[in-house]
């Protein structure tokens, strides 16, 4: 486990040219420990080229917040890791909640891109959660264990990010009680290493913002946050990466 935060920004369908351009510009200006601190961006694709050339040289890093498990092929409107790649994207988010309730995507599908990942060098965010149902009938340990199992199990790798994302947080306002954060973290730590995996880190996802960051990111196993709404806010984000 490494000790590092990692701060990730989902920015999601979100954003033009010139906000997106106004955003990266004024996140540049902001002073916080570059030791201790990595923050990556991931915006939509087509915004990938020119924050590239925005990003040169900064301490920003960029990801992606999807991608094809296949090098290339006939697959009509996706994206390439060789594209994200060639835009120097160090990390892609993978299995987001979002991904799989609108794009049906399953564990099998998730389990080739972050395989495809491993073997190009960019990290994967896993990303894991339960439904409210499943929260309330008390399913979501098996659940979230099942996601992990099919995803990554007897994958060899070398570097990954699993963020615990409950989908009732997301966007709602909602946070889980801390004490069920540090349940899940651990649940997800104790899988990890029978793994035998030793480069991770383990974020939180889901309603995230300057309010509560500090306490979600004290959790003991939990080293950073996948923000989304928060993430689109300039002082929000300040707040946040100069809390660290
Ligand atoms: P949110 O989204 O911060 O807006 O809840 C988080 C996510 O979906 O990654």
């Amino acid at each position: 486990m490494t000790h590092n935060t990692l701060i990730v920004s989902n920015w999601k369908m979100n954003f033009n040219f010139i906000q997106a351009k106004n955003l990266v510009t004024n996140l540049k200006k902001i002073k916080y420990n570059k030791l201790k601190l990595s923050n990556v961006i991931c915006p939509q694709f087509l915004l990938l080229p020119t924050l590239n050339e925005v990003l040169h040289k900064s301490d920003l890093i960029l990801g992606a917040q999807d991608l094809h498990f296949d090098i290339n092929g006939a697959y009509t409107g996706d994206t390439s890791i060789e594209l994200i790649k060639d835009y120097n994207c160090k990390y892609s988010i993978v299995g987001h909640s979002e991904r799989r309730a609108l794009h049906n995507e399953s564990n099998i599908m998730i389990k080739k891109k972050v395989k495809l990942c491993l073997d190009n060098f960019i990290i994967p965010i896993l990303c894991v959660g339960e439904s409210i149902e499943q929260r309330k009938k008390n399913t979501y340990k098996d659940f979230i264990l099942k996601q992990l199992t099919e995803c990554i199990q007897k994958i060899k790798c070398p570097e990954l990010v699993i963020a615990y994302e409950p989908i009732w947080s997301i966007g709602t306002g909602i946070i889980p009680k801390v004490e069920d954060i540090i349940e899940v973290s651990e649940l997800i730590f104790s899988f990890l290493k029978k793994e035998k995996i030793d480069k991770f880190q383990i974020l939180y996802g889901g309603s995230v913002n300057s309010s509560n960051f500090r306490e979600i990111n004290s959790i003991d196993k939990i080293n950073g946050a996948l923000i989304g709404g928060a993430s689109l806010k300039i002082d929000e984000m300040k707040k946040i990466l100069t809390s660290c």
